[in-house]
Order: structure tokens, then C-alpha cells, then sequence
């Protein structure tokens, strides 16, 4: 076993765990963040996608003991005082899901894609959500999303 501290939405974590535990699954079944979702063992899917340390990572690719030390943030650490973060609103007003299986990942990818460019084109958006698969939609209302969001957010 080995020891790791994580800080997941701001809170300090201490865990003992299996050094083969991957990311995803510590904060699934440790935590129950079960926001964070498993869509592929190819690391295709983007479905378990979180922030570390400021980038969006998909935690089925980092073993937990890799994120010893950082600060993680999970769909569940995004909206702040009770408000929904910018974008997670904007998926509510445009409707960017179905199932929503893919929302949580499309959105912290999203947070990412605004922070290195915060008026993106469309082509821009589509090109930066290429590692997020989402099987209900055909991606506009997405990338409608995305870009509303930019707007309301003017580029903070
Ligand atoms: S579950 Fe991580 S990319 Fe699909
Ligand atoms: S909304 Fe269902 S997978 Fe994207």
C-alpha cells in the first residue's frame, strides 16, 4: 500500500492505497465523486476526465499515487457558493446532453479549451473537445454550449 495526499475540491485527502489503483477509480469508489465517469479502457473516451493541478487529465491514465501531492477538481468542485460554474450552466441552458454519461468530462475539457483560449471559434471548440466522445449527440449542442459560455464568461 502506499500513502498518498490529495487535495479533491479543496479538500485535503489522505488515503492509503493499492499503488496499481488508478485515478479515476480512487475518487469513484474512495470518494464516491461518482461524477467522474469510466466510458472506454482505451483512454479514448474523455468520460473521466478532472483537473489536475489546473489541467484537465484523463484520470484512467494516472495512477492515484501520480496525483500524490496536487490538487484535483472533479465536476463536483465546480460550481463555487452554490452557483453553477459558467459552463455548466451553459450546458443547461442549451441543452449539451442526453444521457449526459459524457457531460462531466465535455465540461472540464471545456474549462480547459477557455482557459488557453477564451473566444474560441467553432472549429476551435470541436477541435478541442476531439478527446471527448460523447455517443447520444451529434456535438452541436455541445459546441453551442462551449461557445455560450465563452461569451457569458467575456473572456475570464
Ligand atoms: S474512461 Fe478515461 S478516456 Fe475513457
Ligand atoms: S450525452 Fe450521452 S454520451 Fe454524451
Amino acid at each position: 500500500m502506499a500513502k498518498i495526499e490529495i487535495k479533491v475540491n479543496g479538500k485535503a485527502r489522505k488515503a492509503d492505497v493499492d499503488p496499481r489503483l488508478l485515478l479515476v477509480h480512487y475518487l469513484r469508489e474512495n470518494l464516491n465523486l461518482t461524477g467522474t465517469n469510466v466510458g472506454c479502457d482505451t483512454s479514448q473516451c474523455g468520460a473521466c476526465t478532472v483537473m489536475i493541478d489546473g489541467q484537465a487529465v484523463k484520470s484512467c491514465t494516472v495512477l492515484a499515487v501520480q496525483a500524490d501531492g496536487s490538487d484535483v477538481t472533479t465536476i463536483e468542485g465546480l460550481a463555487q457558493d452554490g452557483k453553477m460554474h459558467p459552463i455548466q450552466q451553459a450546458f443547461w441552458d442549451n441543452h449539451g446532453l442526453q444521457c449526459g454519461y459524457c457531460t462531466s468530462g465535455m465540461i472540464l475539457t471545456s474549462v480547459e479549451i477557455l482557459k488557453h483560449n477564451p473566444h474560441p471559434s467553432e472549429a476551435e471548440v470541436r477541435h478541442g473537445l476531439e478527446g471527448n466522445v460523447c455517443r447520444c449527440t451529434g456535438y452541436h449542442n455541445i459546441v453551442k454550449s462551449v461557445l455560450a459560455a465563452a461569451d457569458a464568461m467575456g473572456g475570464k
